[in-house]
């Protein structure tokens, strides 16, 4: 049995503490909170032993891993400790509020040699793991372009804040809610080298944005981000990507993996050329038990066979991982940085960029002038 304790019991806290404790090999034996009458109330229906200081329940219980839901803010001090006790993490997203916070996380836990893993769900649902096998099967050739899509009913009018609409603890759309799309970029096409044109926008809130727009640039492809948690036309988030390729395009989200292949593209096994669907209750693997969505019974699933050393042949030996949120994160400080940045004005003066001409060295100019010379000369002679 794997023993776990779970930090923070809010949204994220509670749903990952009822999955656990259905868990076969999982013994729950611990959670922590700051608030005590959380506490109080969850201690009296699930008789689970229960901390409102972190670092104390670390001290005192003999635990195998941690499942940390608190604020993002807490996520950086208590991955830390939990590693420096030498207890396997599971950290919900996004990883810290800092690249260089995650990177060193990361280092720490490689050099610890601990399972760690961070709560992307969205790569353990079926869907979009089907879109990740047929990109590295080559099915729609070279991706030249991306559009990573997410809209959702959280913040609908100005109310008082939580965490949630304060910045420096983890809120707004774009580390809460951006993340996840921009995780599943990072997913399929490794970290952009430079970002353009981002815009934070508010909507309802007046610390943090509401939208996130902008443009990521990589080596041979672009990429298009569009995020609005102020969307009362849909019910609960959706999240979708379109890949654009040489050899065809895939629109994927949490249901389908819709897939066209042109003539030239070698079609994978069961795919044929023209338009192709494959739906997420085909791809989806059965759960012990579900709450929200079976991706978050299958990453706390993966979280534990990895801690208990039980991973099926073939599994890849890390999923989510810390290097990889790290990379999501470096992504999400650049978007904060590049907005800060001035836009063209449209009216008044522009200088539009010409033709670019090519720079000649010096010597080479003085070859060409004495070659025109010659080339005058003569021609003046034989006139
Ligand atoms: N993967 C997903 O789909 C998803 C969805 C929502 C939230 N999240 C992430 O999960 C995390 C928590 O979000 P939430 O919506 O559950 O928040 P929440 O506000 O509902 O719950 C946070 C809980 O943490 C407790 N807490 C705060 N500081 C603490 C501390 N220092 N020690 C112990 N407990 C503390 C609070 O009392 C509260 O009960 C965030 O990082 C968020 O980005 C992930």
């Amino acid at each position: 049995m794997v023993r776990l304790a779970v930090v923070g019991i809010g949204k994220m806290g509670l749903s990952h503490l009822s999955i656990l404790r259905q868990h076969p090999d999982v013994q729950s034996v611990a959670m922590c909170d700051s608030s005590g009458f959380v506490l109080d109330v969850l201690g009296k229906y699930t008789g689970l032993t229960s901390y409102r200081d972190y670092d104390r329940m670390l001290r005192e219980e003999p635990l195998d891993g941690v499942v940390i839901a608190t604020p993002t803010k807490a996520h950086f001090p208590m991955v830390r400790s939990a590693i420096e006790h030498g207890v396997n993490v599971f950290c919900e997203k996004p990883l810290t509020l800092s690249a260089n916070q995650s990177m060193e996380l990361a280092e720490l836990a490689r050099r610890s040699g601990l399972r760690t893993q961070v709560g992307y769900h969205n790569r353990f649902v079926a869907a979009f793991a089907e879109a990740k096998r047929l990109l590295e099967l080559g099915a729609i050739g070279e991706v030249k372009h991306a559009l990573a899509e997410a809209y959702g009913p959280v913040v609908l009018r100005a109310k008082a804040s939580t965490w949630r609409g304060r910045r420096a603890e983890g809120g707004g759309a774009l580390y809460d809610y951006a993340a996840h799309p921009l995780d599943l970029l990072t997913w399929y096409l490794g970290e952009p080298s430079a970002v353009s044109g981002t815009v934070l926008g508010n909507i309802f809130s007046v610390e943090t944005e509401d939208e996130v727009y902008a443009t990521l640039h990589y080596p041979k492809a672009s990429a298009q981000l569009s995020v609005n948690w102020s969307d009362e036309s849909y019910r609960k988030m959706s999240t979708k990507i379109t890949l654009t390729g040489t050899l065809g395009r895939i629109t994927v989200d949490r249901q389908e993996c819709q897939v066209y292949l042109r003539e030239q593209a070698i079609c994978p096994s069961g795919y044929q050329h023209g338009w192709n669907v494959r739906y997420t209750t085909d791809l989806t693997d059965q759960v012990w038990f579900y709450v929200r969505g079976e991706e978050y019974s299958a990453e706390l699933d993966y979280f534990v066979r990895s801690v208990a050393g039980n991973l099926r042949a073939g599994e890849p030996a890390e999923r989510n991982s810390f290097t990889s949120a790290a990379v999501t994160d470096r992504v999400i400080e650049r978007l904060v940085g590049d907005a800060a940045l001035p836009t063209t004005p449209v009216s008044g003066p522009v200088a539009l960029p010409g033709p670019r001409r090519q720079q000649e060295p010096a010597s080479r100019v003085r070859q060409l002038r004495s070659r025109m010379q010659d080339r005058w000369q003569r021609r003046r002679q034989t006139a």
